[in-house]
């Protein structure tokens, strides 16, 4: 039995508490710097601060009190966004994924978020992102790492990244 908890607080969150959930779910992420360069900067700086300010939050999926997997949400006036979702490999195909899924798009009341998924692994969240209405817009060659294209589902990635973005 699979158990989605929601770290997000508006204006109860600090920085010590942010910092020992990022740690908690650092090993989940590990491997991502290589398709997003800056990603554990990123996660520090952006997601540590937007968890603070309440414009990010982030949905653990749990299993007997161990993270199986996590959706990262950015929800701002100007943006709506799954910035990463990811299910660790030993919980994958038992409906982890879908279930992360569906409790984002409750976190967005209904609009549909944009998410971006490198070719790597585009196959495996395709399907899921397509059950569910996403529909892909763009795909960007070398944009955050040369030789690779990303798929951008609901949206468009801005011109040119000076850095990991999202
Ligand atoms: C995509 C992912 C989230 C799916 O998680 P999951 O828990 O295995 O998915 P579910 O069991 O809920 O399956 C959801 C649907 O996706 C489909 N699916 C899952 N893995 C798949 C794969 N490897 N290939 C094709 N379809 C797949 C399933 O068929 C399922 O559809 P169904 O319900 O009609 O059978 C998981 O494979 C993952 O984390 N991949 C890496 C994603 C990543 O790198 N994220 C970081 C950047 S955003």
């Amino acid at each position: 039995m699979v158990q989605i908890e929601k770290v997000f607080q508006y204006g109860a969150l600090t920085m010590p508490m942010v910092t020992g959930h990022l740690r908690a779910v650092a090993p989940l992420l590990l491997g991502l710097d290589a398709d997003y360069p800056g990603f554990t900067n990123w996660l520090q700086t952006k997601v540590g601060f937007g968890l603070v300010l309440g414009e990010r939050e982030i949905l653990l999926a749990k299993h007997r009190g161990k993270i199986a997997g996590l959706a990262i949400l950015k929800s701002s006036l100007t943006e709506n966004k799954i910035c990463t979702l990811l299910v660790a490999k030993s919980f994958r195909k038992c409906g982890i994924g879908r279930q992360l899924l569906d409790a984002s798009l409750r976190s967005f009341n209904g609009v549909l978020p944009m998410i971006t998924v490198s070719e790597k692994r585009v196959d495996s969240l395709a399907p899921l992102l397509l059950s569910k209405g996403f529909e892909l817009k763009d795909v960007r060659f070398s944009y955050y790492v040369s030789g690779m294209n990303e798929f951008v589902f609901n949206g468009y990635l801005d011109g040119c990244p000076p850095s990991y973005i999202h």
